[in-house]
């Protein structure tokens, strides 16, 4: 049992959880539960790191727990809770703040490309990714699955912990290592299958598949994606080709079929316009239980309150005693220790 791995990961509850998000990340963490040792939370204080309407933020943290228990997160194996519900993490991460150098925070690609879009930039944008490495590091997780825009976050948290070894002279921190998987981890834009699908462009209708879309909504979306005026339906790294790229990625990554056995099941397709559909049909199917299973648990507030709250107090069993420690080796005088230590 003890050589189980540890893994941590993490989604924030803002803006439209989208077709790559599970695909990239929620559905390889509920495939792998059994095997690991398991925490997963619903990062609300990200979420804070750029302007949020109170209300809105109250209810999309509430839904994305219940999105996360609809797509298989089991709280019989897998610890689930919202980050600001565990004190630690805040608290974690100023200890974290100093002993980050500023120039690590500067260089993030993420931080450069939010910022750049932004007339008024937030201290907590540029202290994003220390609250993330304080998250995976309380926890001592071993892996991390994210997609493949995260893999920079990961790489700065083991930075960070490899920094606090070597000041404080000791194996404090777990070095964890990013868990990138190899369908899903880059799913495009159906509008521009060169930018990636996110959150943020996910209102612009036809850009994303967002979880909560109907059956109508995501055959509109498929209809419309962007393809190019040949006719052929084969994996292609040809940059004319990234739509149907994506469109066949998007099938393999939720069939599970190799690419041979992708482009056999369109041997005989009619044009793009049968394989969008045929696209289409397979994402609705694997989105309808899901949806269901989201509706009744937001129409069962007290159940998701119960889950979460056990979720919590499991993560702070973990968390906190890692930051008190921390606080100690840091020269921190803890409460009630009459020698100081
Ligand atoms: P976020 O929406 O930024 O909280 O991301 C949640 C998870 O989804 C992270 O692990 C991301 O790496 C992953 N993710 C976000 N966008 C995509 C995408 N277009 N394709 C694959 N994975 C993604
Ligand atoms: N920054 C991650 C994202 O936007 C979310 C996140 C926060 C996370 N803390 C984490 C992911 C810890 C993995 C581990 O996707």
């Amino acid at each position: 049992m003890s050589d189980r791995k540890r893994v941590f990961s993490g989604i924030q509850p803002t803006g439209n959880t989208h077709l790559g998000n599970y695909l990239g990340a929620v559905r390889n963490w509920a495939a792998r539960q059994a095997e690991k040792i398991n925490t997963f939370c619903v990062v609300d204080l990200h979420s804070l790191t750029v302007p949020q309407d109170p209300e809105q933020l109250r209810h999309e943290t509430r839904s994305m727990a219940a999105l996360l228990l609809a797509c298989g997160i089991d709280p019989a194996q897998s610890t689930l809770f919202i980050q600001s519900h565990v004190t630690a993490h805040a608290e974690g991460c100023w200890l974290l703040n100093c002993v980050t150098p500023l120039g690590w925070l500067q260089r993030m690609t993420q931080f450069k490309d939010k910022s750049a879009r932004q007339e008024s930039v937030l201290t907590g944008l540029l202290d994003y990714p220390v609250l993330m490495a304080g998250d995976i590091l309380f926890y001592d997780a071993d892996e991390v699955p994210v997609g493949e825009d995260q893999k920079q976050h990961v790489e700065l948290t083991r930075d960070i912990a490899q920094r606090f070894n070597a000041l404080y002279e000791q194996e404090f921190f777990v070095i964890p290592q990013p868990i990138i998987p190899e369908v899903g981890a880059r799913v495009m834009g159906l509008d521009d299958p060169t930018v990636k699908m996110s959150k943020s462009l996910a209102d612009k209708r036809g850009h994303a598949v967002r979880m909560l879309d109907t059956p109508d909504e995501i055959l509109y979306s498929f209809k419309r994606a962007v393809t190019d005026s040949g006719r052929e339906i084969a994996f292609s790294n040809d940059p004319d080709k990234a739509g149907v790229n994506n469109l066949l990625g998007i099938y393999r990554a939720i069939t599970g079929q190799s690419n041979a056995e992708v482009e056999a099941d369109f041997a005989n397709a009619r044009g793009y316009g049968d394989l969008k559909v045929r696209v289409a049909e397979v994402v609705i199917e694997t989105l309808r239980p899901i949806q269901a299973r989201h509706r009744e648990l937001m129409d069962d507030p007290a159940e998701l309150d119960r889950i979460l709250a056990h979720g919590a107090a499991q993560a702070r069993a973990v968390a906190q005693p890692k930051v008190d420690e921390m606080k100690r080796i840091m020269g921190l005088v803890l409460p009630g220790a009459a020698d100081g230590r």
